[in-house]
């Protein structure tokens, strides 16, 4: 799919060529990862962080939230708890918090893997090389870290560097990093940051065939009133601080879906999931519309329900009054109402492309 290709289908508004993009990523979905949706078990471990990204609501900058770790016994029990409903994987995600030393969050790992044997992703943001290798031969498998936009000046803007430690220069090459260690690499942007214009949303997903994702994980940006960027009002935003470019992404209905379908066409047997933001933006449709447009995995929220609040990245984030049994029973539901069935085992993406190959479609 050519660059133009994926813009042309960004900016479509005519339903019927709409129907056209949503069933072509199903089938090719079907084709290519099955009916399968594999469940990861999210476990939000930390909300405590070092940088002050402009969008974000546990920014370091914001006072709001009440900071906390888990424990590595309350790690380890919401492990046995994802093992216990039938999960393949468990999804470890935090702020940035640097001042957590490698090897400790490596015994965690560890022992997670010893007593659950389920995959473990991590998603702990921007570290040294050293420390991806030591939590990979601690038994990692996986790292999310979206790169957000592929704009470099938009980028800087909204995720300013920091003074001390790894200083972020670019996600793009430490995904090429981390896939080099031997991790499966997921990655992915918010659609509708402003700032961000069509030709930037078109070339992030050209990149994400270039990069050859594994997993591809994309939501609408929702403005959060203590961020900078939650000041206003985002897409369409006028106000005379902040320039609004001509072609900014203008976040609907449709844009989130549009973006996992393409993600889904240009790259077939990646593990694409129907995210918490898309929830968020529609929760009586938004992750039912999301697997019938092209995603195949759902990250179900088991973190223990006196965390959930804290964790506030956007307001109102889906399921953060719930309890994890409660949001494990939703998506279970769910998938089952579309005829999909809960996948069994880690769901790796190499597993999809040894059956079908990893070319992308034509
Ligand atoms: N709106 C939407 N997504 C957000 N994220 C962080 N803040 C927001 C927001 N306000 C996303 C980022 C980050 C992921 C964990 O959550 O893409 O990488």
């Amino acid at each position: 799919m050519t660059f133009d290709e994926i813009r042309a289908w960004l900016v479509e508004t005519t339903p019927e060529k709409l129907e056209k993009l949503w069933l072509s990523a199903d089938s090719l979905r079907h084709d290519t990862v099955g009916d399968e949706v594999y469940l990861r078990g999210l476990v939000e471990i930390s909300n405590i962080c070092r940088r002050n990204c402009l969008y974000c609501g546990i920014r370091a900058g914001n006072p709001k939230p009440q900071r906390y770790r888990m424990s590595a016994a309350e790690m380890v029990e919401t492990a046995l708890l994802a093992k216990k409903l039938g999960y393949g994987t468990v999804v470890l995600q935090s702020g940035e918090d640097g001042s957590v030393p490698a090897e400790e969050i490596a015994g965690i790992i560890g022992q997670i893997k010893r007593e659950t044997n389920l995959a473990v992703t991590l998603s702990l943001g921007e570290r040294e090389e050293e420390d991806y290798v030591t939590w990979f031969k601690a038994g990692a498998n996986r790292y999310l870290l979206r790169f957000e936009t592929s704009n470099e000046t938009l980028y800087q803007t909204i995720h300013p560097p920091v003074s001390r430690g790894r200083d972020s220069g670019s996600r793009i090459e430490l995904l090429k990093t981390l896939r080099k260690i031997g991790y499966e690499i997921g990655s992915g942007v918010m659609a509708g940051i402003p700032g961000q214009t069509w030709d930037d949303l078109a070339r992030d997903i050209a990149l994400f065939a270039e990069l050859d994702l594994d997993m591809i994980g994309c939501g609408p940006f929702l403005p959060h009133p203590d961020t900078p960027l939650g000041q206003d009002r985002g897409a369409g935003d006028v106000s005379p601080r902040r320039e609004v470019p001509n072609d900014q992404v203008i976040l609907d209905e449709h844009l989130p879906f549009k973006v996992i379908a393409l993600a889904r066409l240009v790259c077939p047997a990646a593990n694409i999931p129907t995210t918490t933001a898309i929830a968020t933006l529609d929760p009586v449709h938004g992750r039912l519309l999301g697997l019938s447009r092209g995603a195949n995995v759902v990250m179900p929220n088991l973190t223990p329900a006196r965390y959930r609040k804290m964790y506030e990245i956007y307001p109102h984030k889906a399921a953060s009054g719930e309890t994890p049994e409660e949001t494990h029973e939703l998506a279970v539901r769910q998938i089952l109402e579309l005829g999909r069935t809960v996948g069994q085992g880690a769901g790796n993406r190499l597993a999809f492309t040894a059956k079908h190959g990893s070319k992308p479609a034509p």
